[in-house]
């Protein structure tokens, strides 16, 4: 099977390196930015690889939504096979380019683009053909789980670990969708669409970890916790589907605590499975390119599709997710939230852990205090703060 590649970026180089050496794979044009064509197998147009009968299949590495898109659908009408590793193309655009591979008679899939080289969404595109999605999450985002821990076990703080998290290539010089949950929402929202057929698209929360200190780190460990940035998908029973990305706080004994430096933790609960979590590089070029190229030989063994047949867009409800949180805000702002216990009070701040609060209160809460200016820090817990 000859596969075009579109982008020769981080993730393109390792794609195009590994069709090399790949059994049943070979390597075809890659495309580039005009005035970037200086190898001979390099081309600037889309329709350069559309319109070789040659190529069998397109693997997307470029990343953004356009002109991602508009070359996707292009190869997908071209009776090309379509493998990407862009999140930010398949949360946006998954439902139609889901219909199009279908209606043209073509694979679609995208493991690289919730986990890197973690086979998370290959694994429970199996699951659901089998058995029953209860929930699907984890540590999804390796930059934040990277400054989470350099925070936590040798005492950085958030800037300090922010430069090193640039200067190791792990994050983005710009690492807004990073740092606030964005980037890890888009990965769940995609988990969601394989495990229930439904993408959602609004009523979405993600709360990253742009609030933290190192002063919540300090007053964290001295009760025994961990933070992680944790993304969590779930169907209830009446079809509400709950997404969103938070702080967590983890004790020594929960699997989050062992996941260090920029790996990830993905995981899903089957009814019949019960819970599954898989550990691996959630980013970097050749993990990356090695969950494309994991496609692509799936795709020559006959896989074709992730989401299900009827895939459609949808909308997340968080207001039943309850948990207790753990909260940092000035004194002044403490009606705003239930309080079941006070932790600590230096006259302007308190910590304090909340009773039973959805997610979405817990959410919209946070943001309203801030619009007035509040500087707040929350995190679900686990066990009681
Ligand atoms: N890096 C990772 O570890 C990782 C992990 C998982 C998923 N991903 C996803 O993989 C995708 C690529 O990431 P990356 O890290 O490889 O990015 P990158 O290093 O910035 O590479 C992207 C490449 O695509 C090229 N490109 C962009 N738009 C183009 C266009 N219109 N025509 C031709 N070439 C174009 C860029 O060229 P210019 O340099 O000329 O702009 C660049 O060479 C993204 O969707 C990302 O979210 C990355």
């Amino acid at each position: 099977m000859k596969v075009a590649v579109l982008g020769y970026g981080t993730v393109g180089v390792g794609v195009y390196e590994m069709l090399q050496a790949a059994e049943g794979l070979e390597a075809g044009p890659v495309l580039v930015r005009p005035g970037k064509v200086n190898e001979p197998f390099k081309v600037d147009s889309i329709e350069a690889i559309t319109g070789d009968a040659t190529v069998d299949a397109v693997a997307e590495v470029m990343g953004g939504v356009e002109p991602a898109f508009t070359y996707a659908l292009a190869a997908i009408q071209a009776g090309k096979h379509f493998v990407t590793s862009n999140k930010a193309l398949v949360a946006a655009k998954g439902v139609e380019l889901n219909r199009a591979a279908r209606e043209n008679g073509v694979a679609f899939l995208f493991s690289a683009a919730c986990g890197g080289g973690v086979p998370i969404l290959h694994n429970l595109a199996r699951a659901v053909e089998t058995d029953e999605i209860l929930s699907v999450g984890g540590i999804l985002n390796g930059t934040t789980n990277y400054m989470l821990d350099q925070m936590q076990s040798i005492g950085l703080d958030y800037g300090e670990a922010l430069r090193q998290a640039q200067q190791l290539g792990y994050a983005e010089a710009d690492p807004t969708a990073d740092v606030t949950g964005l980037d890890a929402l888009r990965k769940i929202m995609l988990a969601c669409a394989v495990a229930w057929g439904e993408l959602p698209q609004e009523g979405l929360l993600n709360e990253g970890i742009d609030s933290f200190t190192a002063e919540d780190v300090r007053d964290l460990a001295a009760r025994g916790f961990v933070c992680r940035l944790v993304a969590s998908g779930k169907r209830a029973e009446d079809g509400r589907l709950a997404a969103y990305v938070e702080p967590v706080l983890v004790s020594a004994g929960d699997a989050e605590s062992a996941v260090l430096r920029n790996y990830n933790m993905a995981r899903y609960e089957g009814r019949c499975s019960g819970p599954i979590a898989m550990i691996g590089q959630g980013a970097g070029r050749y993990p990356t390119a090695s969950a494309v190229l994991r496609d692509l030989s799936g795709i020559a063994a006959g896989e074709s599709a992730m989401f299900p047949a009827g895939c459609v867009n949808g909308a997340a409800d968080n207001s039943a997710e309850v948990h207790e949180y753990y909260v940092r805000l000035p004194k002044a702002a403490v009606h705003s939230l239930p309080v079941a216990a006070v932790l600590s009070d230096d006259g302007e701040t308190l910590r304090f852990r909340t009773g039973e609060v959805s997610v979405k209160t817990m959410h919209e809460t946070a943001a309203s205090l801030r619009a007035d200016h509040h500087a707040v820090f929350f995190a679900a817990c686990r066990r009681s703060a």
